[in-house]
């Protein structure tokens, strides 16, 4: 990256399921900070909202601007309900994501993207980011072209080591085919599986290219941002260095002395990055994970850094998309000082540790733990495993446990397991209506919550994310 370009200090952290929504990331650019939608998952958040009548019409105005308009037409055909559909109606689904998608199915994660991106940056000059998770691979390559096609500035990927996307990114802005390489379990003879993607089936005849987004890796270690400067397909313009202290997901910890079991594993003092070995890398980079005050801001520059990566804070003020009821519930309990944010080791299927809060009502209450049945129908999180004879299947420790042994699983991977794709979608209003009632929420929060206090203390409960950069610029 051109180091004399301006670079935001702060970044609102890129929060899935839908937290981040573009009202957020809208909020935060026109503070002259990085907003950063989530791009995870946003086929299913748009369908929903379409569902719901999309109230205000943002969507659709979106979709009126996308490139391909017979593209648009299907979408609203299929998903638009004209006042919202009724609340005891459950939610229309799609394909789950696969390696051979259908065209239906590439095309609306593409738009997707495109409209969460065009509503983020509309009516400003600021730069907007989206965030991906590594570990999903199978929607990324339309992901990041429908994001291009909005016009994205940024694309930032954590949970995983994403070698290859920054190459992806340089040939998707040359409108050229590409491939991603899959992960495949249980692929003894590791035989390649590629997804691919040619950003020409899916453009009006006019678009000769596009303008190619700068990338941020997220990384939780001096070791990774080092391997992505030296081994990564393409240019990595900057790190999110984050800590195990962040919401989200993070990364397993690393360098203990002992083997560790599911029960036994915790942070120590080695899992917290080298920030003087990332500085000598000579890229921007910004601090994460209980970096939400005005002094971790000063201490984060005096280190060279950029600036702050946010999450926490933002995710609980008004332009975030979590149910109004779960925001005020989590900050009357950070006020009280009762509010239990844990890193749970075995609820993601992704096999990484997970930030939760416990809280009634939600996926840490016995009781709904008792009452949810387990079903996987998003399967966002599905893991590929190789069936044989050049097959592939797909699994996920969170799905019904039977079904998971029947496709090679055992059954200690599924203890504990939670079903983040339903959970994290319930955070934000879109939960499923089942035979039982609605899907419980899961709701995710950085260990350090104090900058929600604060931030309370001085403006009230109802804060915005512009108090959020009041509050951090001191
Ligand atoms: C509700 C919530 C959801 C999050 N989801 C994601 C995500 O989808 N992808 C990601 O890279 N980071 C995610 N994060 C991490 C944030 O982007 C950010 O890096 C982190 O929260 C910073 O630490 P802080 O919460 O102490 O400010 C999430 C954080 C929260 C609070």
């Amino acid at each position: 990256m051109n180091t004399t370009e301006r670079l935001p200090e702060i970044i609102q952290g890129g929060m899935g399921i839908g937290v981040s929504t573009w009202e957020l990331a809208k909020a935060v650019s026109k503070q002259n900070q990085m907003g950063v939608v989530s791009g995870t998952a946003i086929d299913s958040v748009i369908i929903r909202r379409l569902q719901l009548g999309d109230p205000g019409g943002d969507i659709r105005r979106a979709m009126s601007h996308f490139p391909l308009q017979d593209v648009a037409e299907s979408v609203l055909n299929k998903f638009f309900i004209p006042g919202g559909k009724s609340p005891d109606e459950p939610f229309k689904l799609i394909p789950m994501p696969a390696v051979n998608m259908q065209r239906s199915s590439i095309e609306l994660i593409i738009i997707a993207n495109f409209i969460e991106v065009f509503l983020s940056k509309e009516g400003h000059n600021g730069v907007v980011g989206i965030n991906y998770l590594e570990k999903i691979q199978l929607p990324t390559l339309p992901s990041i072209f429908g994001a291009m096609l909005g016009g994205v500035d940024f694309i930032l990927m954590g949970a995983g080591i994403p070698l290859s996307i920054p190459g992806i990114i340089d040939k998707l802005s040359r409108l050229e085919p590409v491939e991603l390489r899959l992960a495949v379990e249980d692929n003894t003879l590791s035989q390649n599986f590629l997804n691919y993607f040619d950003p020409r089936e899916f453009r009006s005849p006019s678009l000769r290219e596009l303008k190619r987004p700068k990338f941020l890796a997220i990384v939780s270690s001096d070791i990774i941002a080092k391997t992505l400067v030296k081994k990564a397909s393409g240019c990595v313009d900057g790190f999110i260095v984050e800590g195990h202290t962040a919401g989200g997901h993070n990364a397993p910890p690393r360098r203990t002395d002992k083997p560790h079991t599911q029960h036994s594993q915790q942070f120590t003092a080695k899992d917290i990055p080298n920030i003087s070995k990332i500085a000598e890398l000579n890229r921007p980079f910004w601090l994460a994970g209980g970096y939400a005050s005005p002094d971790k801001l000063r201490e984060a520059l005096s280190e060279s850094a950029s600036g702050i990566q946010v999450g926490t804070a933002f995710a609980i003020c008004k332009e975030s998309a979590i149910m109004p009821e779960i925001k005020q519930n989590i900050i009357r309990k950070s006020l009280d000082g009762s509010l239990d944010v844990y890193t749970d080791f075995k609820a993601s299927p992704t096999g990484y540790p997970f930030k939760m809060i416990r809280l009634e009502n939600t996926m840490t209450d016995p009781i709904k733990i008792k009452i949810r049945k387990r079903i996987c129908d998003l399967g966002y999180l599905r893991r590929l495993y190789y069936k044989g004879d050049s097959e592939i299947g797909y699994r996920c420790p969170a799905e019904p446990v039977e079904n998971f042994i029947k496709k090679g699983g055992t059954i200690e991977e599924t203890i504990d397991k939670q079903c983040l794709c339903n959970g994290l979608i319930a955070t934000i209003g879109l939960g499923q209506i089942r035979d039982y009632g609605v899907e419980p929420p899961i709701i995710t929060s950085g260990e350090d919550y104090s900058p929600i206090t604060n931030i309370v203390k001085n403006v009230g409960s109802d804060y915005s994310a512009k108090d959020v950069i009041n509050y951090l610029k001191g």
